[in-house]
């Protein structure tokens, strides 16, 4: 099944094929706790195996393999790979999901969470989904921006709840997310200003969210950066986009709900009593996830250079900060400034997510940038943007001042900050 779109803008979902039956995998954890101290070998050991396991195909249940099966009832992947190419955005897969939920943020009490694109046999898909672009001016720049819209079709639980809102979301780049995990709240705080205190329009305020044990931490991970760390977020997709229950989370059933209840009655995996995946694998998969490095940087020219003042001088940095501190020493280049911002009515979804309401979105990272375009994948939360001048033309709200600056630019300094935004 595909969103379909005007071309180039879409392709059909990469079905990964099955392999064998988690005996790499097996084989794999035995070998592992073969090894009874910490080696170098362990640590390659352990890489290997977080690869595997994330370019796995899950299978549902009943298998052969009870400690590992478990994918559904329902589902939009079966395999982490299926939508995210590791480090890099993945332009072939266009992997998108489509968020539920009213503006609280309150699940629908019929599809749950996430409207599900795929099924287990016997179980009913939850809709087909499509997308209608529509243009919308861009009058101070010569472009043509396409907005997507969700065209939902053949609801299998009938109709959504009237409050249900829609939000579309594309798989991003895990390039340098154990970096992001390492900066110190307290140097994000201090790029926070929720009053705008300094008068200059930017706002940004940290997302504080509830981790699943009740703490409080601060969300950077997802494009409301809703969840605090790679663990939980690895753990949310196990269960909203592969239906697979670990300790961290579950249910069995994954977003299925109490009206779903073929979904909620089918075999489940792992043992009665367990989750579907054990403990080891969340790890594995974890360590793998956080491991990605962070994308290199291209070569940096004159133009470049003269593209990084401007970069600065239209306040693209307010928010795309250059430089955050590691709590280990150091610094990193991504761009972000991990808070989340007003971006004005365009870009706003109707689904409350945590604390993030519908035109706050988190800080895109920009490293990698060139890297996302060269290969053809769209661009913003939704993959809206076929460019990096019409992601520009989108922002408004707490972006709309640096976005007229931008406009303001000559034809030659548009082309120099884009050359650098393109070495990034
Ligand atoms: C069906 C497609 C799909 C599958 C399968 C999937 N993801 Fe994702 N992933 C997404 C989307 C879409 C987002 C953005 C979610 C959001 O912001 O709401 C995301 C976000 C993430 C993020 C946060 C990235 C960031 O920059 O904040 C991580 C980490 C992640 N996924 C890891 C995984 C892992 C690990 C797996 C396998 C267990 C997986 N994903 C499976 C689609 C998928
Ligand atoms: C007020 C904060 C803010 C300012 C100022 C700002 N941005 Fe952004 N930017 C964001 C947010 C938030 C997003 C994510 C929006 C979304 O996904 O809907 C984003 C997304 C982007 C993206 C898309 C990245 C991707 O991976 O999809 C690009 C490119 C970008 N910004 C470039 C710029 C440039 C260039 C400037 C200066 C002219 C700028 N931004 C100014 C907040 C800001």
């Amino acid at each position: 099944m595909s969103f379909t779109g005007p071309s180039g803008r879409t392709s059909p979902r990469g079905s990964v094929p099955p392999r064998g039956e988690g005996y790499l995998l097996r084989a794999g954890l035995l070998l592992l706790t073969a090894l009874l101290v910490t080696s170098p070998a362990r640590a390659d050991l352990d890489d290997r195996i977080g690869q595997s396991l994330f370019e796995r195909t899950w299978v549902p249940a009943p298998a052969s393999t009870a400690s590992t099966d478990g994918l559904g009832p329902q589902f939009d992947g079966r395999a982490c790979s299926a939508c995210h190419d590791g480090a890099f955005r993945s332009p072939l897969k266009r992997a998108r999901i489509v968020r539920l939920g009213d503006a609280d943020g309150q699940p629908d009490p019929v599809y749950g969470r996430q409207l599900n694109r795929l099924s287990v046999q016997g179980i009913p898909v939850e809709a087909r989904l499509d997308l209608e672009w529509s243009q919308v001016p861009a009058p101070d720049l010569d472009l043509v921006m396409l907005k997507p819209a969700i065209v939902v079709t053949d609801l299998a639980f009938g109709p959504l709840a009237p409050q249900t809102g829609l939000s579309l979301r594309q798989a991003p780049a895990l390039s340098g997310l154990g970096l992001l995990e390492q900066v110190p709240v307290a140097a994000i705080l201090a790029r926070a200003d929720p009053d705008d205190r300094d008068g200059d329009g930017v706002r940004g305020r940290a997302h504080w969210v509830m981790e699943p044990d009740g703490a409080r931490a601060l969300g950077r991970f997802g494009w409301k950066a809703s969840t605090a760390s790679v663990a939980e977020q690895t753990a949310k997709a196990f269960l909203l986009d592969l239906g697979l229950s670990t300790p961290a989370m579950g249910p069995a059933w994954g977003d299925c709900t109490p009206s779903q209840r073929a979904c909620m009655d089918a075999p489940q995996g792992g043992a009665a009593d367990a989750a579907e995946l054990n403990a080891d694998i969340l790890a594995l998969v974890v360590r793998h996830v956080e491991h990605f490095p962070a994308p290199a940087r291209g070569a940096e020219g004159a133009e470049q250079a003269h593209g990084r003042i401007l970069f600065a001088a239209a306040g693209c940095d307010v928010c795309h900060a250059s430089s955050l501190p590691l709590a280990g020493g150091g610094t990193i280049a991504p761009f972000t400034d991990l808070l989340l911002h007003d971006m004005g009515p365009g870009l706003a979804d109707s689904v409350g997510e945590g604390g993030a309401t519908g035109p706050e979105w988190r800080t895109a990272p920009l490293w990698g940038l060139g890297r996302a375009v060269a290969s053809g994948a769209g661009l913003l939360h939704d993959g809206r943007a076929a460019t990096v001048a019409e992601a520009i033309a989108w922002h408004d709200g707490e972006a709309a001042g640096a976005r007229a600056r931008f406009a303001g630019f000559s034809a030659a300094e548009r082309a120099a900050l884009l050359a650098f935004l393109q070495s990034l």
